[in-house]
Order: structure tokens, then C-alpha cells, then sequence
């Protein structure tokens, strides 16, 4: 008699990346994204972006896949079929998929083929959302320390910011929908590390270029995306709101420091200076600011936003290496393959082998 396959083991959003072609999967996700599409024949399809703590996965489901409803008590011991409208409104929902990974043209496909919403109370999407590898005690800590660090004027104006709502909306912001710190506290870990970054390059070069104002540099790469609070929305996750859409995050930011300058009646030099940070930390027109850094402290502002976006697309494209490989897939937003150089190769150039 054959013996029944073992049971599948749960799989997280990073262990089902390490899988080979043919292999199956089971895993209980959150849905980021939900677009229906049409195959060549016709027929429906969905593109499925989920994730958890681990990451993201993007999944095909074809139109043979099982839509299970589970989410009521009731529905528990059994499960119905879930409707067009529920399969539209799974976004934001847990749900338990299995799949089984393809190759398509060389490139490895995930497929969905039964997904299941499930019971809401018991698997809250929270528990799946990606947060903050660094505590947010610990960030919240590097935040006030940095505010301490900036004169009496600087350090009342960044404390009247962040002791609000906005400094609340501010610790719980995502950085982005996708590309970088996507996820819940990101807006606070990336302006840190933009803020330390550029405050290192503005001690650097202080004696060189002796009027350039650290702690303008702070404030600035502080509040450069301050703009990203009302862009985003943890919806539970990161989500585009429609001033983010039509406005972007550098309008929004200027004009909610132009605001808050105002109230706090900040000196106009300085609402000029940081203002101007805001508006040019893009770099480039073409990247969405009106204007290019002009001055010491903007464009070491801008330079540091920059390394900081890259440095984390390195991160995330060779995260999901396999043993043995070193260049990652193509990086879409970075626009190139980066590679994750080892300990071993780096004995080889040492020792000339
Ligand atoms: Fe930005
Ligand atoms: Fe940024």
C-alpha cells in the first residue's frame, strides 16, 4: 500500500526562495498586492505580492488555483469557495497559500495554486507585517540623542516635531511601498541612518569648508522625507495614499515644514536652509526635486539619501542568494546586479591565488 506524502513544514517568505524548481511549498502570508490580469487564451490570472516578517514573494495564480474561505468560525471545520469580490479584497488580509516553485525562461516563477483566507481575529496581519530589524526603543533612543546633539534653535524646532502627531506618524512610517525600509518604523531607521551618514561627511569636511553648519545637516537629513508620513499608510501594509500619488512626498514635506517652521517660529534663515534640503534631496530634477542642492549641507544631505537607498538595495538583492552564488538578480530599482563579494574570495586576492 503507498504510504501518504509526508506533511508539507510551513515555510517563511526567505525559505521558500531557497527552494528548487519543482519543489512544493505551504505558508501563511499577508497580501501586499492583488492584480487580476488575462492570459494569452483569455483566461484570468492574479499577481499576487505577499509577504511576512521575513520578506516579500511575488506569485502567479492561474485560473485552475483554489479560493478558500475560511474566515468566519462558522467556516472553520470546512471551507466554501471564496467569491470574485472576496478574491478582490484580499489585500491587507492573512491568508494560507500553497504553491510550487517553476521555471519560466529561466527565470524562477512562484505559483499559487490553493490560497485561504483565514480567520482574521486568530491570524492578525500585524503578526505578518514586516517591521524595523532595529527595536524602535533603540531608535527612538539614536532619535532623541541626535536632537540633544543640535543647538538650543535646532534642538527646540526637532523637538517640537517629533513630540506630536507628526513625530508619531513619523516612528511608524514605512520609507516606501517597495524598494527600500518598506515596512513599519522604516521612515525612522532610514532617516537615521541618512542623518548619522551625513553628519560623519559634515565633520569630515568641517575644516576644509569652515561655514558648514552641522547641525543644519541634521535637521535636514532628519526631516528629508518628512513629506513620506502622509505618502504612505499602513493599511496594515505600506500603501500609497492618493496625496502621496499625486503630490509626492517632497510637496508634502515642504509644505508641512513649511508649516511647522512657521508655528515654531523659526528664524527665516533657517527655513530657508533646511527647506531647501527638503526640496533638493533627490539630486536630480529628474528624480522629483525642484531644485539641485545648492549649498555644503544639501548636497552632503542628498549624497548621504542616495548611499543609504543603494546600500539597501544591495542588502535585499543578495539576501536571497543561494550558497555558491554571488551576483544577485537584476535590481530594478538600483538598475543594476550587485554582487556579494565572500570572506573566501577576499583571501584570494590577499594571498594572490
Ligand atoms: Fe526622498
Ligand atoms: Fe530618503
Amino acid at each position: 500500500m503507498p504510504t501518504a506524502p509526508a506533511p508539507l513544514k510551513m515555510t517563511n517568505t526567505s525559505d521558500v526562495k531557497m527552494l528548487g524548481v519543482a519543489e512544493v511549498f505551504k505558508g501563511i502570508f499577508v497580501v501586499n498586492a492583488l492584480v487580476k490580469k488575462t492570459d494569452k487564451n483569455g483566461r484570468p490570472y492574479w499577481e499576487m505580492t505577499v509577504s511576512d516578517r521575513h520578506g516579500n514573494l511575488n506569485a502567479k495564480i492561474w485560473s485552475d488555483a483554489g479560493w478558500w474561505d475560511r474566515s468566519t468560525p462558522d467556516l472553520e471545520s470546512k471551507a466554501d469557495m471564496l467569491s470574485e469580490a472576496g478574491i478582490n479584497g484580499l489585500k491587507g488580509k492573512v491568508v494560507g497559500v500553497s504553491g510550487k516553485v517553476a521555471d519560466f525562461r529561466g527565470q524562477t516563477q512562484y505559483n499559487f495554486n490553493a490560497i485561504t483566507l483565514l480567520n482574521q481575529e486568530k491570524y492578525p496581519p500585524t503578526q505578518y507585517i514586516a517591521n524595523s530589524e532595529i527595536p524602535l526603543p533603540v531608535l527612538a533612543e539614536r532619535l532623541d540623542s541626535m536632537i540633544e546633539s543640535c543647538r538650543p534653535e535646532i534642538r527646540d524646532f526637532l523637538k517640537s516635531v517629533f513630540a506630536g502627531e507628526t513625530g508619531s506618524a513619523f516612528r511608524d512610517a514605512p520609507a516606501a511601498v517597495s524598494n527600500h525600509h518598506a515596512y513599519a518604523h522604516g521612515l525612522l531607521e532610514h532617516s537615521l541612518a541618512v542623518t548619522d551618514s551625513a553628519k560623519a561627511m559634515a565633520k569630515t569636511y568641517a575644516d576644509i569648508y569652515p561655514t558648514l553648519d552641522i547641525d543644519v545637516v541634521v535637521a535636514g537629513a532628519l526631516l528629508h522625507d518628512l513629506g513620506k508620513i502622509y505618502s504612505y499608510s499602513m493599511s496594515p501594509v505600506p500603501e500609497i495614499t492618493l496625496p502621496g500619488a499625486v503630490l509626492d512626498h517632497i510637496a508634502l514635506g515642504y509644505a508641512a515644514f513649511d508649516k511647522l517652521a512657521s508655528e515654531a517660529d523659526l528664524s527665516q534663515k533657517l527655513r530657508l536652509e533646511i527647506g531647501h534640503i527638503l526640496l533638493s534631496h533627490h539630486g536630480q530634477k529628474e528624480f522629483g526635486s525642484p531644485v539641485l542642492p545648492a549649498t555644503l549641507e544639501a548636497l552632503i544631505v542628498s549624497a548621504a539619501d542616495e548611499l543609504d537607498f543603494k546600500l539597501f538595495c544591495w542588502k535585499d538583492a543578495v539576501k536571497d542568494l543561494l550558497p555558491g552564488q554571488n551576483i544577485s538578480a537584476f535590481h530594478f530599482a538600483a538598475q543594476r546586479r550587485f554582487w556579494r563579494t565572500s570572506a573566501d574570495s577576499q583571501d584570494e586576492t590577499a594571498t594572490g591565488e
